[in-house]
């Protein structure tokens, strides 16, 4: 006699209701829309595990998994934070061993604390001073990251192994989130500057 073991109950579940939840990354025909509708989820997931927290490790923490998660280009997901005058040092962040500290002078993480700018680099090896903590690094995006007190506190950084990886969308994706952010960094300072 065959016993079949009973699939697991989120098999069960349709496809479409579990994408409809957010439970699957967003499919569509249009990649540009796969991707807005992705940061759309990430933005909802976000807002709703980081409801009433004011922590800012649990906070930099669980938006760089959201995001390694949602994004499919990403290699490196994480954050460098503004530890003393123009200094970032790493913060809570996904994928392989970053760099420990980056001057406000070099980088596209120095740029972009250095000019309150965000920077899109669809190739590194054009941008004069990128630092490659990851050889295999094509493209990446930073984002810089307010706290409530509008004080510049760190930088998001997401890296790519795929050449232009990186535009518009995510830059407003990722600004949506960065936004979202700020309500849960306040709080403990010693998370920024030790
Ligand atoms: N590429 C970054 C350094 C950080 S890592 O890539 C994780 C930069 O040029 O600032």
């Amino acid at each position: 006699m065959i016993h079949r073991r009973s699939r697991p109950a989120t098999d069960r579940l349709s496809e479409s209701w579990r994408r409809s939840q957010g439970m699957i990354a967003a499919m569509s025909d249009d990649p540009q829309e796969e991707k807005r509708e992705n940061y759309r989820q990430a933005l909802k997931e976000l807002d709703a595990v980081l409801s009433g927290i004011d922590d800012p490790i649990a906070a930099m923490s669980t938006c760089a998994t959201i995001i390694h998660q949602r994004l499919a280009a990403a290699s490196w997901t994480g954050f460098y934070r503004v530890v003393a005058p123009r200094l970032l040092r790493v913060g809570p962040y996904q994928g392989p061993l970053g760099c420990l500290e980056i001057p406000f002078d070099r980088g596209v993480c120095g740029a972009a604390a250095r000019q309150r700018a965000a920077q899109v680099v669809p190739d590194v090896d054009q941008f004069p001073g990128h630092i490659a903590c990851d050889a295999g690094a094509r493209s990446e995006i930073v984002i810089p990251i307010y706290d409530a007190a509008d004080e510049l506190v760190a930088v998001l950084d997401v890296d790519s192994h795929q050449p232009a990886a990186f535009d518009e969308i995510d830059r407003e994706g990722l600004t949506r989130l960065a936004e979202r952010l700020r309500a849960s960094l306040g709080g403990d300072r010693a998370a920024f500057r030790p």
